[in-house]
Order: structure tokens, then sequence, then C-alpha cells
């Protein structure tokens, strides 16, 4: 395909692409590392990571090789046979999570999805209780499990059963249960109600309540997941298992994939769900490959000391700068409160050759590769400097 500028591809997809997101007005088109390169030949530091879901970099030639022999080899087989890539990836994330059985799809709203069936097929009960500020997906299902009206109240009804406690209120989660709950989902860090962190002893006491209850613990990690938070799964800093984790963004690299992992003894049976390209020999190539470039690599040890290490040049400059109001995360999952609008700062920093993200009015969230050096933080930092003179 012959190369398109910016313009040319703003023409042609603003005629043909649904309005469904708000762009800016750059074009990317190629990535390496912690940067990626705009159709004018920009580059630019990305502080996102494409929202959580290039942990081992973009471009990543370990990740290159696997997809490439994998795409030469086998694509599409359908899940009527056994293959190799995804048996070895359940068993790779089964003893990651210290749970047994996996199911695969393809997004973090699936994964959610696939979820919400299982709890409800193996309690035989309906109700399921999520927090607010929760963000679990925009399928139907998951779309009742978050919180936020705004993106909801144009697709009522919803799917029913649902309801929301407030996050980090035990005692509320306690009174919500009832003899129709089937499962509680949360996310231990909340991502887009603007990096909320849960306290350890909040996820300790849900996981209490849950098993005094008999109600099962759906720990959502679609974005926590994969190594973010310096844990390959942000509840293990807890030291709590929950009875299913769904994970998705990182776990490929950027190739699409969802899980749902589940306690042993928890599991659907034939015929009760599926997905045609859910668990395709490509995408768990690519997760096989990202999983082992962590381990090898190192990359969770390298998310918490980056991540403290920014969270430590942010608290400086933060002494310089009245409109940094606070700083919160954990590992490479992190965001600065302003005192004033995010997005202006966001659109500043882009034009600076910054990619980061307005998660909330007032907040700017950074996600960034887990491969991300010290010499990139300071990048990142001065230009946030220059850009909160
Ligand atoms: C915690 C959480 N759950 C679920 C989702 C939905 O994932 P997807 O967009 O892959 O459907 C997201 C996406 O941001 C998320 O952050």
């Amino acid at each position: 395909m012959k190369a398109m500028n910016t313009q040319q591809i703003i023409t042609l997809e603003s005629k043909h692409v649904m309005s469904t997101y708000r762009r800016f007005p750059v074009a990317m088109v190629r990535g390496n590392g912690a940067y990626v390169y705009d159709a004018e030949g920009k580059k630019y530091l990305d502080m996102l990571g494409g929202i959580a879901v290039t942990p081992v970099g973009h471009a990543n030639k370990e990740v290159a090789k696997a997809v490439s022999r994998q795409i030469k080899t086998l694509t599409g087989v359908s899940n009527y046979y056994y293959m190799q890539q995804q048996a070895v990836l359940a068993a790779k994330l089964a003893k990651k999570s210290g749970l047994a059985r996996c199911f695969f799809c393809n997004s973090g709203a699936e994964a959610n999805e696939a979820a919400f069936k299982l709890v409800r097929k193996v309690t035989g009960k309906k109700e399921i209780i999520s927090f607010v500020g929760a963000f679990h997906g925009r399928t139907f299902g998951s779309l009742a499990a978050t919180w936020k009206s705004m993106i909801k109240d144009k697709f009522v009804p919803l799917v029913p059963m649902f309801k929301h406690v407030p996050y980090g209120d035990l005692k509320a989660l306690e009174s919500a249960i009832t003899s129709e709950t089937a499962a509680v989902i949360m996310e231990p860090i909340q991502g887009e109600a603007g990096i909320n962190v849960s306290a350890k002893r909040f996820l300790v006491g849900v996981r209490a309540v849950c098993t005094k209850r008999k109600v099962l613990l759906i720990m959502d990690e679609v974005q926590t997941g994969i190594g973010r938070t310096g844990a390959f799964f942000a509840y293990q800093h807890a030291g709590i298992v929950p009875d299913i984790v769904t994970t998705a963004k990182g776990l490929a690299n950027g190739i699409p994939i969802g899980v749902c992992i589940a306690a042993a003894g928890i599991d659907f049976d034939p015929g009760d769900h599926a997905s045609t390209f859910g668990g395709n020999e490509i995408s768990c190539a690519a997760a096989n490959a990202v999983l082992d470039y962590i381990d090898s690599h190192d990359i969770m040890s390298n998310a918490a000391n980056m991540g403290a290490l920014f969270m430590k040049k942010l608290a400086a400059l933060k002494e310089k700068k009245q409109s940094i109001r606070e700083i919160r995360g954990m590992g490479l999952m992190i965001a600065l409160e302003l005192d004033g609008e995010s997005k202006p700062v966001v659109v500043k920093c882009l034009e600076n050759g910054l990619i980061c993200n307005a998660v909330t009015e007032k907040a700017i969230r950074f996600l960034p590769p887990l491969i991300i050096t010290e010499k990139e933080l300071d990048i990142a930092i001065n230009i946030l400097d220059e850009v909160l003179r």
C-alpha cells in the first residue's frame, strides 16, 4: 500500500469510519520501543502505551518473530481442535494467576462477559455487584457493571441485576450482598476513573467478605495486569487470590486477546460459551512471547523501579508547579491531578512530542511501555515542565 500523508488519512477516515472516537489530528504509522512516529515523520515519546497495550514496547523484535513464525505456520483452525500455543499460554496464565483454567477471547469487555456468564452458570444466581467509578467495558453486560451513567444512558435497558457500591466501603459491600448475589467484580486500581488505587486492606477485606458470604470474586485486571504495577496481577500485592481474573490489553502487546481465568471447579460445559477468534494461534503466540520476554528481561522489576522513580520525579516537579494537585498510582500506572483542565495540557504535550491522556477532566494518565528507561522518563518530565509553565 502506498504511504499516505496525514491529511489524506484524515480525509478518508472521516468519511468512512464511524464517529465513536474524538481523535487528535495526527496519524501514527510506526513505533519502536517507547516511541511512535506519525505520517509526517514526527517522533513522540509514548507515555500512554496505546492505553496499556504495549508492555514490552512498540515493534518488539521477539514478539514480531513469534507472530511472523506463527502466521507462516497456522492462523485460524477453529476451537474444534487442540492448539499448542493456546495450551501453553493457558498453563502459563494459570501458574501466574494461581488459578486453574482459561477461556480465551479477544478483548477486555469479552473477558468480563465470559466471567459474568460463568458466575451465573456455576452459582445459579443472577446478581453481580460492582463499584462506583468502575469501568468494565462497553458491551451490554460489561456496561451494566460500569459506573459512569454518561456512557450508559443512551443504551438502556442494559443487562439487569447489576448494582454498584462505593469503592473502598466494605460495610456497604456486605450489606449489598443478598441471597441472589453471584459475584463481586472489582478493579484493584480503577484506571478509567483516574487511577484510584485501592488500599491493600480493602482488597483483603473484599476477599474475606466474598468468602464469608459465599460469593465469587472477579478481579478485573484488564488494565492493571501483565506486570504493570510491578506484580503480574495487582491483587498479588495484597496477597489474595480471587476466584476469577480477567485480563486483556497488554497480554499480546497490542494484538487482540482477552482471557477469563478461573479457579479449579469453576468451569463452563461444552456449548456454554465460545469465540471464533478466541485463543487463535497468532494472538497466543504473541502472548507467549510477551510472557517470556517479561520473565527473561525482569520487566516487572523495571515497572516497579521506573514507576517509583517517575513518581519521585513528578513529586519534584510538583514542588515547582502550583498547577499539580496530586500524584497517584502504582508501578507504571500513574495519574497527575491538576487544578485545571487536563485536555489542553495533553494537547500541548502532544505538540511537544509527548503522548499521555486526559483520563478525567482534571487528571492526566501515564501507562507507558514497561521497558521505559530513566532517560525517557526525564524526557517526559522536561516536556511536562515546559508545558505546565
Ligand atoms: C479495567 C478495564 N476493564 C475492561 C476494559 C475493556 O477492555 P476492552 O476495551 O478491551 O474491551 C477496560 C478498558 O479500558 C478496562 O480498563
